[in-house]
């Protein structure tokens, strides 16, 4: 039995909330009420919010249940004299799981350089302990180097591929589920990683079309992760799977 098409199949599906640089105090104390509505603690931690640093450790001090992400890490390990920098381990000094890295917002398109960076700092959130939701394009190849590829080898458990085609960021035109099954096949093929969502235009509308993939492990949401009713609705239909 090949474990790498049967894990997704065991493991709880996940929904990420990217909130990019949205997000108030409000906000989240609002988010807190979906924790109440919730069927169980469950359906709680297969939440995870991603929003910018400077909420994290309100948030982790509100809602101990929900996940937190941050929207990237530096390319610095440890601490010392990097003005505004902000390192994987101190997110996780803050209790923080959970990293995004190399979102199409981040990297400076078709630049290899971008895709050394992103390497480093994937290494030090995975020597930190955090998990990482690393996000590539169709244009994947190119985004993950031969250092990164060892690193998905060793770290299988603790990297979540992304999967995010830029012309779906925030379009509202995504592929279609068999299209985004296929993507996703090859990628846990090459890559042996277990852990491939999908992100890009996710809404409750289409959740359930992508949520039913047996091969993606859960949803990256982005514009509609700041509505409350929308982030509710999606975690019904997670529930569902
Ligand atoms: P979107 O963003 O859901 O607004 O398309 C997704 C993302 O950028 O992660």
């Amino acid at each position: 039995m090949n474990y790498l098409i049967f894990w997704p199949l065991c493991m709880p599906k996940l929904t990420i909330c990217n909130w990019k640089m949205n997000g108030s105090i409000q906000l989240i104390d609002s988010f807190i009420s979906i924790a109440a509505h919730l069927p169980n603690d469950t359906a709680c931690w297969n939440l995870v919010i991603a929003m910018p640093d400077i909420f994290l450790a309100y948030a982790a001090s509100k809602e101990p249940r929900f996940r937190l992400a941050a929207q990237d890490c530096s390319t610095y390990s440890g601490f010392g004299a990097h003005t505004g920098e902000i390192s994987a381990d101190m997110l996780v000094d803050i209790g923080i799981r959970y990293v995004i890295l190399g979102h199409s917002e981040r990297r400076s398109h078709g630049d290899g350089a971008e895709a050394e960076l992103i390497h480093v700092k994937l290494a030090n959130a995975t020597r930190c302990g955090l998990i990482a939701i690393l996000c590539v394009s169709d244009d994947y190849e190119s985004q993950i180097t031969k250092q990164t590829e060892s690193l998905l080898q060793v770290y299988h458990d603790k990297i979540i591929l992304a999967y995010e085609p830029v012309s779906a960021i925030g379009t509202g035109c995504l592929p279609s589920a068999a299209d985004i099954r296929e993507t996703a096949v090859r990628l846990q093929q090459r890559y042996k990683i277990p852990r491939v969502i999908y992100g890009g235009s996710v809404t409750s509308t289409n959740a359930l079309d992508i949520l039913r993939v047996d091969e993606i492990s859960g949803v990256l949401v982005g514009g509609a992760s700041l509505k409350i009713d929308e982030v509710s609705a999606i975690l019904r239909i997670q529930e569902l799977m």
